[in-house]
């Protein structure tokens, strides 16, 4: 395979080699299903070829158009939206962003609104747009989710008021369903250009669609090599199912191996803080497809080795339910050695002249050694770089074991009815209308 590489040598000591190999039937099962779209959920399969289908299409020259009149006009661009709606398009940004903000015009930073109802966040937001050039990218399948909302009636309100209807009205893009939800209803009202989001593409799973593409688009990123790297992720894990040959399978099999012996929490674990949301998207992807029906393995994720030093004594010592998988990227682009200093005082001298990657490369293998001797099954993905190309495989071997991985666990990976719950209790309590009933059961729970 070209730029990922997975490798269990540290899990064998927990699972040994034949139990994971006698999960080929299961894998073959479950992966015929997937790619013959005839397993559970198989009408929210639409991404299995949308990185196809998009580059074969007009979608990119209207996405690279729309970015670049953005990006002119914009020091910042807000991206509204929640789970789905821009946790992986914050994912590819950050993972290739400079480290620290530049809020530049015809190089804008990108910034995130609606995936919280904090009224600190959205007051502090409104006050830096007051000082900024801005547009905004406003994302929701569903049209409906409370959080994006009520950030894009602020925004808008905003916008409206800082360059006159007309004028903002050039400044929004919504990316929505084709035809249902308030949002697309607004968009045709007030004449917003808007994106599409595939019927067969849920939230989670849409960040190859204009959901992350407009996005990442805007950040000054290439669409095109990142569809290429999900295709040929595709065409990789499209040759056979064998574990031995395909790592989404051998990734499904093993992290299933290790739930199945009684290691119920996966830790995804990186070495670079730009891959925080890798993670985050991460989370959302794996906990929203496998955890139901009082089932599926708990994702979490610490960032190394800033976490060495909080949960890094519960991982080393604590209860050994934990099994954790290392993103490692092998090379850096930027170079910068430790400098030599002639006193000494640091006691450093021993690192000058290495490369500060090479430390932290270190620190991953004693991480790793240190992790498995204290009774942690450690699975290593590497990325050989890190770039829009390599991203894209990334995502795509994500998803793709995800699908595999949540047939294993006999639930639909494609739903997620859990997510309910909260909405129900808060809009009884807003008292929205429609939740009369709820609302007085929920009154009556909260008195007694
Ligand atoms: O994966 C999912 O379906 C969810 O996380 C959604 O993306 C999230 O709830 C946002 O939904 P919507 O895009 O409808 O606002």
């Amino acid at each position: 395979m070209a730029n990922i590489k997975i490798n269990i040598d540290k899990v064998y000591r927990f699972v040994d080699r034949e139990k994971i190999n006698a999960l080929q039937p299961e894998i073959t099962l479950h992966y015929n299903e997937l790619i013959e779209k005839t397993g559970k959920g198989n009408d929210f399969v639409g991404w299995l070829n949308i990185a196809d289908e998009t580059l074969n299409s007009s979608i990119i020259k209207d996405i690279t158009n729309k970015a670049s009149y953005l990006r002119s006009q914009s020091e910042v661009i807000v991206v509204i939206g929640i789970g789905g709606s821009y946790l992986g398009a914050r994912a590819i940004i950050e993972s290739l962003n400079n480290a620290f903000q530049q809020y530049q015009k015809g190089n804008p930073e990108v910034i995130y609104a609606g995936q919280n109802i904090s009224e600190n966040y959205l007051f502090d937001l409104l006050q830096l747009l007051d000082k900024k050039d801005y547009s905004i990218i406003v994302i929701s399948k569903s049209g409906t989710t409370t959080e994006p909302a009520i950030a894009f009636r602020l925004l808008k309100n905003h916008i409206e008021k800082k360059y006159g209807k007309e004028n903002a009205k050039k400044r929004i893009v919504a990316i929505t369903d084709k035809s249902r939800g308030a949002l697309k209803k607004l968009a045709l009202q007030e004449g917003y250009e808007t994106f599409t989001i595939p019927d067969d593409v849920g939230g989670r799973f849409s960040v190859l669609t204009p959901v992350g593409l407009l996005p990442v688009a805007v950040a000054g990123y290439n669409i095109v090599k990142l569809l290429e790297g999900a295709v040929s992720m595709r065409r990789e894990l499209y040759r056979t199912s064998l574990i031995a040959e395909n790592p989404a399978c051998l990734y499904a099999a093993v992290r299933n191996a290790l739930y199945r012996s009684g290691k119920p929490v996966e830790m995804l674990v990186n070495f670079q803080p730009n891959l925080f949301y890798i993670t985050e998207w991460w989370k959302q992807l794996y906990g929203e497809s496998e955890g139901k029906e009082h089932k599926g393995i708990f994702p979490a994720g610490a960032n190394f080795s800033t976490d060495l030093h909080s949960m890094g004594q519960y991982i080393q010592d604590g209860l050994r339910i934990l099994f954790e998988t290392m993103l490692l990227v092998e090379k850096t682009e930027k170079n910068l050695p430790v400098p030599f200093e002639q006193d000494d005082s640091d006691g450093l001298n021993y690192l000058a002249g290495k490369r500060i990657h090479e430390v932290n490369g270190m620190a991953a293998m004693g991480t790793a050694i240190a992790h498995y001797d204290g009774g942690v099954p450690i699975i290593s993905i590497s990325l050989a770089e890190l770039n829009e190309f390599s991203l894209g495989e990334l995502i795509y071997f994500f998803e793709f074991a995800c699908g595999i991985s949540g047939y294993m666990l006999d639930v639909n990976p494609f739903d997620q009815p859990g997510v309910e719950a909260y909405k129900n209790n808060m809009f009884a309590l807003l008292g929205k209308a429609g939740y009369e009933k709820q609302r007085e059961d929920i009154l009556k729970k909260i008195i007694s």
